[in-house]
């Protein structure tokens, strides 16, 4: 669904950015341009990118937290550092993280980028070709309605591929909103049952008449109230797929009845003497733990094993934070066009806090989350001033506290970079919100000259107007 481009320039230069575009026009090559860390995740976001070229030095966001944070989430691009002359220590580290290459400013010689820029695209792809192979499927960011590329929902899209077109029963079990519903679609929709119908039903909202009525139809004067006869949704689907939502909830009387709908193809309708014969494809799903409540007792067992014929496990979001980025987006993009808002990005900072929440409640939690922004965001980026409190947490601007988090898994260089990084951010941020975002204030109590001031904050990336915005409306 998506087109390969076949190469994103990161880099505030104008110049050396002509210099990539002709080089790259030359090539016959498509080229995306971004000028800053987060419009590169933006894009590295919306479409897939074959080769990256990043200058180390980016205003705020460094070109290595960028090059850190591609293949932390596994994006298939292939990097390509740009550094300064007598940095190999950097280009050295770049390459450990996992850049393809390097290049040295300032470039004498042409030729040398376009190779390297060529091997880099050669590597992607061979590396597609690879994916391929493994049916990884790499290069898709989606299936279905199912936005997602972790291993985890990549092993749910092949394991869809692989039970769609059989008959048998899908049990879904999931933490509430990990996309359920969206799954048991998915199954139908992929499988040979496509043109007939869908039919859904919630077995928690209905009380034990009602629900046994609506799945198996009655006929007139069976009960009071019933004037004609009704069909079920059973006999609604047949042919095509039902999904029984929340079956966890439904009562033991009803567990029986449909244990023999399962057992003989049959239903009967409420108060009816006659079996229907149905063609019906059942899928199930619960956020509860189903087999516990086969071992207490409240569930069925025989049910229970008709039930679990092949079941999915959908994983809770927090458990595949790399899809994260591509879900934020996705609904960033949804209400944006929804609302009419000229909205794009996602500040970075806004996206790791984004990244390390739990998201008790899964995607549907994030995508209210993403819904709020853009509903508040002003301008057409995303910041940590458009998210619940909740999400952001308390404290928000203390430091992090490098025992809490996960900084093990970095060199010490690194560790130490990134505890800097969230102390200057912390610092500088209370400062100026104490300052009311006044420089020559915030350099005062800083110990500093207003012009050096100035220039740690334009390095840490902080927008004064967040801080100065905040004193208007209190003025007012
Ligand atoms: N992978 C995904 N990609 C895009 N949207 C998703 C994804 N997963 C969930 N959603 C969205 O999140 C919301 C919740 O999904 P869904 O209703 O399928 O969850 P559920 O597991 O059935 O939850 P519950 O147990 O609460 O019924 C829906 O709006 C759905 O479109
Ligand atoms: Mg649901």
């Amino acid at each position: 669904m998506y087109k390969n481009t076949n190469l994103l320039i990161v880099d505030d230069d104008d110049a050396l950015v002509k210099v990539f575009e002709r080089v790259a026009r030359d090539e016959g090559l498509t080229v995306a341009v971004a000028r800053s860390g987060t419009e590169a995740i933006e894009v590295l976001n919306r479409q897939v990118i074959e080769a990256a070229v990043i200058d180390i030095n980016l205003p705020g966001y460094s070109g290595m937290q960028l090059l850190e944070y591609i293949k932390q989430n596994q994006f298939p691009t292939e990097v390509i550092i740009i550094t300064g002359v007598g940095t190999v220590e950097t280009a050295v580290r770049a390459i450990k993280i996992g850049a393809y290459d390097y290049l040295t400013k300032p470039f004498d010689d042409v030729t040398k980028v376009v190779i390297i820029i060529n091997k880099a695209l050669e590597k992607f792809r061979l590396m597609q070709r690879i994916r391929v192979l493994e049916r990884k499927g790499e290069e898709t960011f989606a299936y279905e309605e199912i936005v997602g590329k972790s291993h985890k929902m990549r092993d749910i899209f092949s394991t869809i591929d692989s039970v769609a077109g059989t008959t048998s029963t899908v049990l879904l079990l999931g933490e509430s909103g990990t996309g359920k519903e969206l799954v048991a679609r998915a199954v139908h929709r992929r499988s040979k049952r496509v043109d007939k119908p869908f039919v859904v039903i919630n077995c928690a909202a209905l009380s034990e008449s009602l629900l046994e009525s609506e799945l198996f139809g009655h006929v007139r004067g069976s009960f009071t109230g019933a004037i004609a006869d009704k069909m079920g949704l059973f006999q609604e689907a047949d042919g095509g797929t039902i999904f029984l939502d929340e079956i966890a909830e439904i009562p033991s009387s009803t567990q029986v009845k449909l244990l023999r709908v399962l057992q003989e193809g049959e239903v009967r309708p409420v108060g009816g003497a006659q079996n229907r014969t149905i063609d019906v494809r059942l899928i199930a799903a619960t956020n509860q733990d189903l087999a516990e409540a086969v071992t207490e007792g409240r569930f069925r067992e025989d049910l229970y094993y008709r039930l679990n014929v092949i079941q999915l496990s959908l994983p809770p979001l927090r458990d595949r934070q790399e899809d994260i980025p591509l879900l934020a987006y996705h609904f960033l993009q949804k209400y944006a066009k929804k609302l009419e808002k000229d909205v794009t990005k996602i500040a970075i900072e806004t996206l790791q806090i984004l990244q390390n929440y739990q998201w008790v409640g899964n995607v549907r939690e994030l995508e209210n989350v993403m819904e709020r922004a853009v509903v508040l965001v002003q301008g057409d980026t995303i910041t940590v001033r458009d998210l619940p409190p909740r999400v952001l947490g308390e404290g928000f601007y203390l430091p992090e506290e490098p025992t809490s988090s996960d900084l093990s898994r970095f060199t010490y260089q690194e560790a130490k970079e990134r505890s800097l990084w969230a102390f200057n951010r912390a610092y500088l941020s209370n400062l100026l919100r104490q300052t009311q975002g006044n420089l020559s204030n915030a350099a005062q109590r800083a110990g500093m000259d207003r012009s050096n001031f100035k220039k740690i904050v334009k390095k840490f990336n902080i927008d004064l107007g967040e801080f100065r915005k905040k004193s208007n409306v209190s003025e007012v």
